[in-house]
């Protein structure tokens, strides 16, 4: 066991109308994985940020190195060597990677002025280090999610720090990067950092974590090691219930064709795509990341342009006049990036989920409090968001449930066809199964739901029908999900067939 380099007691946070910690209790140790577990809202996020310097309106005693600290400001606990990579990314979108790297701590020439030289080979050694091939000059608006989190990574990289808290790190990475990443933790563990580590990949706990501390509504439920433990213990140690059925399928007889994609290509990004998807049936996009699944469903909701091609909603083709004539037509997009696309994050809950739908909260008057309140609180029940009440600002929610009402916004339209991009991405287990069975519930009424994933399990086991893509086109369908194997899915997903 390492040395017990941090101990937070009795650690207590009231945000008004919500308790989000309630005397927690965590240790840290070096040379260890010290992970977070818990339900989207239980707290994690919180508790770091305590501990970064963010949450200063905390009380308990938090005690680092044998000494009683107060957590006071992110640049004083940097100072004292706690660096934290947040879960939302925090990056300024003008500058450049290498840049955002180095922030508040500029490379200068010894006669003044920045040492831009200095600064952007510092970056690409950084970024090298943990396998990543992001260009250090490339502004951070034109970057992916995935590739947004690997500048945060090196960034909380540049400095030595004996803490290091990862909060979700991997949400958005490929399967090359998280292996980078993983191990580079091998490395600053045998350098005795203590990693604390957030994920709701609990595979990955397994993987990496030597230590667990599970937290449920803002309390400790238990720490102990992971060595010995399975997925079930966790699950269970988490939702504190049974969740026995995980993909929660229902049967599928499909109707017609609702989505059609005719040749849809988009010069370098995606190669003639075509493919339908029925009324009644889930299809599901398998690939790596980068395989041009967001791409698509970014250009069949008019999100962006393309070149060639045609995409029909019940045999009438949808003008390529943008995402109003695509919504028009009957196409919901759910988006993979809530923080850039999905929410309006100073808005109330209930006003984001209405603005689908305005007509639907209207009387003859302009908007009605009451008929809001009435539609969007069944709705934000119905995927289980957790927040004080539907006045809250989305932006206050924990990143799950922010993530719940996009998911709450999209299901106040008439839609046809409902494509998820991600749906399930930072959600906990429990939630995971409520997002399964909206789905379940839209195949019913007889829409065409498309889900994008990244994870084969899930892909594998809500799917009726899959497409796996790779490089921009799609590489091989399979028309259900009997029989279907890992190993036939992946090898089309790197295309190596
Ligand atoms: N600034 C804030 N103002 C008000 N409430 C907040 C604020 N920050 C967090 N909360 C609330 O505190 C609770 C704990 O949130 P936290 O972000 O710590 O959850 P989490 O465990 O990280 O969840 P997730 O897995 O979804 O990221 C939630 O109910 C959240 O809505
Ligand atoms: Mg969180």
């Amino acid at each position: 066991m390492g040395e017990r380099i941090l101990e937070m007691e009795n650690i207590t946070v009231q945000f008004p109308g919500v308790l989000a910690l309630d005397g927690v209790h965590f240790e840290a140790y070096r040379g260890e994985v010290n992970v977070l577990l818990g339900e989207n809202g239980a707290g994690k996020s919180t508790i770091m940020k305590v501990l970064a310097g963010v949450n200063t309106g905390y009380t308990g005693t938090v005690r680092y190195k044998g000494e009683e600290i107060v957590c006071k400001s992110i640049h004083e606990q940097m100072g004292r060597g706690i660096s934290i990579i947040f879960q939302e990314t925090n990056l300024l979108g003008n500058l450049t990677v290498a840049e955002n790297i180095f922030l508040g701590a500029y490379c200068t020439r010894k006669g003044g002025g920045v040492d831009w030289k200095r600064m952007n080979a510092g970056a690409r050694r950084l970024l090298d280090s943990i396998g990543s091939d992001i260009p250090e000059r490339a502004p951070v608006s034109s970057l992916s999610v995935g590739q947004a989190q690997m500048v945060e990574i090196a960034k909380a990289l540049r400095t030595q720090a004996d803490i290091l808290i990862m909060d979700e790190p991997t949400s958005a990475l490929t399967e090359k990067e998280v292996e980078g990443l993983f191990h580079i933790i091998a490395q600053l563990k045998a350098a005795g950092v203590a990693i604390v580590y957030i994920t709701h990949r609990l595979k990955e706990i397994l993987e990496i974590g030597d230590r667990l501390t599970v937290l449920r509504d803002g309390k400790s439920i238990k720490s102990l090691p992971v060595k010995g433990l399975t997925v079930d213990d966790m699950v269970e140690l988490m939702v504190g219930r049974d969740v026995s059925e995980q993909f929660p399928r229902i049967p599928c007889t499909p109707g017609g064709a609702v989505l059609e994609v005719r040749g849809l290509t988009r010069a370098g990004v995606l190669h003639e795509v075509s493919f339908e998807a029925r009324a009644g049936e889930i299809v599901c996009f398998y690939g790596l990341m980068g395989a041009g699944r967001t791409e698509l469903m970014r250009a069949i909701f008019g999100a962006d342009k393309y070149d060639g091609g045609q995409v029909l909603v019940d045999g009438k083709p949808v003008p390529a006049r943008g995402c109003r004539a695509a919504k028009d037509a009957g196409i919901a997009l759910l988006t993979e990036d809530r923080k850039r696309q999905g929410l309006i994050l100073g808005d109330a809950v209930g006003r984001n989920i209405a603005l689908t739908n305005l007509g639907g909260v209207m009387n003859r008057f302009g908007l009605s409090a009451k008929k809001e309140a009435a539609v969007c609180g069944a709705l934000a029940q119905s995927v289980r968001v957790k927040t004080p009440s539907l006045r809250q600002p989305v932006g206050l929610l924990s990143g799950g449930n922010q993530q719940k009402v996009v998911i709450a916004k999209w299901l106040n339209t008439a839609s046809r066809v409902v494509i998820f991009d991600e749906p399930t991405r930072g959600i906990d287990v429990g939630a995971k199964v409520e997002i399964y069975k909206i789905m379940n519930e839209l195949k019913r009424q007889g829409k065409a739901v498309v889900m994008v994933s990244s994870e084969l399990v899930e892909a594998i086991g809500m799917c009726d029908r899959m497409y796996v893509m790779h490089d921009g086109r799609i590489t091989a369908q399979f028309d259900s999900p009997e029989g279907l194997t890992e190993e036939a899915i992946m090898k089309a997903a790197v295309a190596t067939a």
